[in-house]
């Protein structure tokens, strides 16, 4: 199955006849300003630190190829500047954040969150330059313990994220890292979005190549990983359901359960322990996902994914209070030898270049959910440049529904493989349509405060 229209190389020692690089799809790839793909990211809120980050000191961000400068004043007020002074240029992020503001260190010019020029002290006193312009500023918000901006057109600005998962009583969000920053990779952002879609790359990256990389929060380690799954790939209101399901015994199914959320948002988690038992009298158990990630462009050939974490209320962080094994294989900083040898989300990710050139990928049966998403992303992109919101704008101050979270089901085993490969499909799809009927989990949330 192809769903390219790659040129195949047919016949062996056939390299010569493919040596044309090609150029990447710079519709969906390219992401500064008045780009197609990066006007259409900038209809979203996007994640761009974690509070923890802020300090006394500016703090200097690369976004969307936009160099900016973030920093939280003596009131507490978050301002996200364009990082060249409007003056002659020089960075604010060597200027000093004020009680209101933050100073430029060459000619003291003093802008407030908002980019308006309070000061500029080597002007004459009756000066009105200060009242002429403004220094360029993003609105910013704070929320699950990062910061958020909003790149759009002010009069398109869509609701702050409202994922039904940010609203459940009984956890408290979090940010996804100990300390430091976001998680930064040195390829375009489409390739990690790739990855959410892409279930069926755990049994092969993360279970056979290097062995099983995954454990439950417990530190249970996921042996049943290594199994080919059934995987489905089913449109929901807010992103694309990837569900894989695979049988663990006579009665029961283990369903991956991992949703992307247009247009960069992946939700996903864990059973808490392992292998799952299903309840006494009960048919299925559900687990609430813990980790949402946004995949943000640094610039067209880097990214970082910034994470929320859902921690029950009482209980560790269940990623970061016992870090995870797989964390270390979706992060660089490991030894050549150790990238080679057990290769992680981010070997894969980066190993496909700076920016993955599609004309010379050939997608099988298990790309569908990249397909898919590729093509609505493109689609998003025309409805931005028809003059239209994209899919998942929102401006109405209500949740929004997602549908992640893994699951085991009570599925009587079939007499034969093909039968129960069907009656495996035909339970997780059911899920996914029994989850949506419900509206995700946003029956579980309070109403949501008024922004
Ligand atoms: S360059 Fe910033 S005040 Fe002069
Ligand atoms: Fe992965």
């Amino acid at each position: 199955m192809s769903l390219t229209g790659t040129p195949f190389v047919r016949r062996p020692y056939g390299a010569y006849y493919q040596r044309d690089m090609k150029a990447p799809d710079a519709y969906l790839t390219r992401v500064g300003p008045d780009t197609p793909c990066g006007e259409f990211l900038r209809r979203y809120w996007q994640p761009i630190a974690y509070a923890h980050e802020l300090t006394d000191r500016p703090l200097r961000r690369r976004i969307m190829g936009e160099d900016l400068v973030l920093f939280r004043d003596g009131r507490l007020e978050y301002g996200l500047l364009q990082l060249n002074c409007c003056h002659r240029g020089t960075s604010l992020e060597y200027g000093r954040i004020e009680d209101r503001g933050i100073r430029c260190c060459y000619h003291g010019w003093l802008f407030d969150v908002d980019g308006r020029i309070l000061e500029t002290p080597l002007e004459p006193a009756d000066s009105t330059l200060k009242d002429r312009f403004y220094q360029g500023a993003y609105p910013v918000r704070e929320a699950g313990g990062a910061v958020w901006t909003y790149m759009g057109p002010p009069e398109r600005m869509p609701d702050m994220w409202a994922l039904d998962l940010m609203n459940l009583p009984g956890y408290r969000l979090e940010c996804g890292e100990v300390a430091g920053g976001p998680n930064v990779k040195e390829c375009n952002w489409l390739q990690i979005v790739d990855n959410f879609v892409d279930p069926q790359h755990e049994e092969w990256l993360h279970a056979r190549h290097a062995g099983v990389q995954f454990t439950t929060p417990a530190g249970q380690v996921v042996e049943a990983l290594t199994m080919f799954g059934e995987a489905e790939y089913i449109e929901s209101p807010t992103g694309i359901a990837t569900i894989e399901m695979r049988r663990l015994d006579d009665e029961t199914v283990w369903i991956r359960n991992i949703e992307y959320i247009w247009p960069n948002v992946a939700a996903l988690g864990q059973l808490p322990s392992w292998p799952p038992k299903l309840p006494d009298g009960q048919n299925e158990t559900h687990a609430v996902p813990y980790l949402v990630l946004w995949a943000v462009p640094i610039d067209d050939t880097n990214m970082f994914e910034l994470s929320l974490v859902l921690r029950p209320e009482g209980k560790p962080n269940p990623r970061t209070s016992k870090a995870a094994p797989a964390l270390k294989f979706n992060a660089s900083g490991r030894t050549y030898e150790e990238m080679q040898r057990e290769p992680g989300d981010y070997e894969a990710q980066i190993g496909q270049g700076p920016v993955a050139v599609h004309a010379r990928e050939h997608l099988a049966t298990s790309d569908r959910g990249v397909a898919m998403m590729r093509r609505g992303i493109r689609e998003a992109i025309e409805a931005v440049e028809q003059g239209r919101d994209p899919v998942n704008v929102w401006r109405n101050g209500q949740l929004m529904p997602t549908h992640a979270g893994d699951c085991a089901l009570r599925v009587p085993k079939a007499a034969n493989p093909e039968d129960d490969a069907q009656a495996m499909r035909t339970a997780g799809r059911a899920l996914i349509d029994r989850l949506i009927e419900r509206g995700g989990h946003t029956g579980l949330c309070k109403p949501r405060a008024a922004e």
